[in-house]
């Protein structure tokens, strides 16, 4: 099957909706949240968000008085955002698109997301592609938010916390290569080609697309290993340590590349 009929075929599964509503995707979507607020344009401003999944960021924002438009390779995430706008009473203009040829004019946007198309690039070309689509796109002195899966995290937290090696013997033998080349092949059934980044991997490429790179930080702490994590984030301050935590180390250098994601926040000069 071509990388892309994989990508296809694992989210038509609808895995998506709901994932960043707990455990770990609900520390993801909160520091993600944190994080995109610290350098995005005022009001009134629109955002691109590219690689949406279902747009439950794309409708957060929109419930903040954004401006929002959603493109997505996969039809199924599409739909689920119209409906979840139209459950919402919120008007999204949501449209089956790649990140690396978009159809929206230069210089429309005042932010782009990039929360997902660049660990689904194992091809360096297409996530240049992708990066060079996402500042065409914004205006001058706006923003992109570029997600990155961690070079370390298929050990870390695929094999090790998740003990993948469990249901899927192979994922073994595959880490050596994955952690030299950052191409991941399906490491599960089912699973698809992605690619993995070390931090200044991930900046230099923010960098040679023609962005400034502002900041680059962790986004979810230890949370990712963490075994009681649903019942941390039910008690109030349980939660807030787990959060304080991956905010107080998120830049520090040696630790960057211990957590599942990478974020980089960057300007078009
Ligand atoms: C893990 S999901 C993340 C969804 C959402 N942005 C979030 O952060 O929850 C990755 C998303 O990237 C989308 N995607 C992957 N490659 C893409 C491409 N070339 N163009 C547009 N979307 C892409 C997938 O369909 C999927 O919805």
């Amino acid at each position: 099957m071509s990388q892309e009929r994989a990508l296809r075929a694992y989210y038509s599964l609808g895995k998506e909706e709901g994932r960043l509503g707990a455990g770990l995707g609900a520390v993801e979507f909160e520091r993600t949240q944190e994080v995109v607020l610290r350098h995005l344009p005022s009001k009134p401003a629109m955002v691109a968000d590219i690689g949406s999944g279902p747009g439950r960021y794309a409708l957060w924002l929109a419930s903040l008085g954004y401006e929002v438009l959603l493109r997505d390779i996969v039809p199924l995430h599409i739909e689920q955002a119209l409906t979840a706008a139209r459950d919402a009473g919120v008007s999204i203009d949501a449209q089956v698109g790649d990140a690396r040829l978009l159809d929206l004019p230069d210089g429309c946007a005042d932010a782009v997301l990039l929360l997902g198309p660049m660990y689904h690039l194992p091809d360096a070309a297409d996530r240049e592609r992708c990066l060079r689509e996402a500042r065409r796109v914004l205006r001058p002195g706006g923003i992109a938010y570029v997600a990155a899966i961690s070079r370390w995290s298929p050990r870390l937290h695929a094999q090790l916390v998740r003990r993948g090696y469990r249901d899927y013997p192979n994922m073994a033998d595959e880490l050596p290569g994955v952690e030299q080349t950052g191409v991941m092949p399906p490491l599960v059934e089912g699973g698809f080609v992605g690619y993995t980044h070390r931090p200044g991997d991930l900046r230099r490429e923010v960098e040679s697309a023609g962005f400034a790179c502002l900041d680059l930080v962790a986004v979810e702490g230890l949370a990712f290993a963490l075994p009681d994590l649903d019942e941390r984030l039910a008690d109030e301050t349980d939660r807030a340590v787990v959060l304080e935590a991956a905010r107080v180390i998120e830049r520090v250098p040696e630790l960057l590349g211990l957590r599942p994601h990478l974020l980089a926040t960057a300007r078009r000069p």
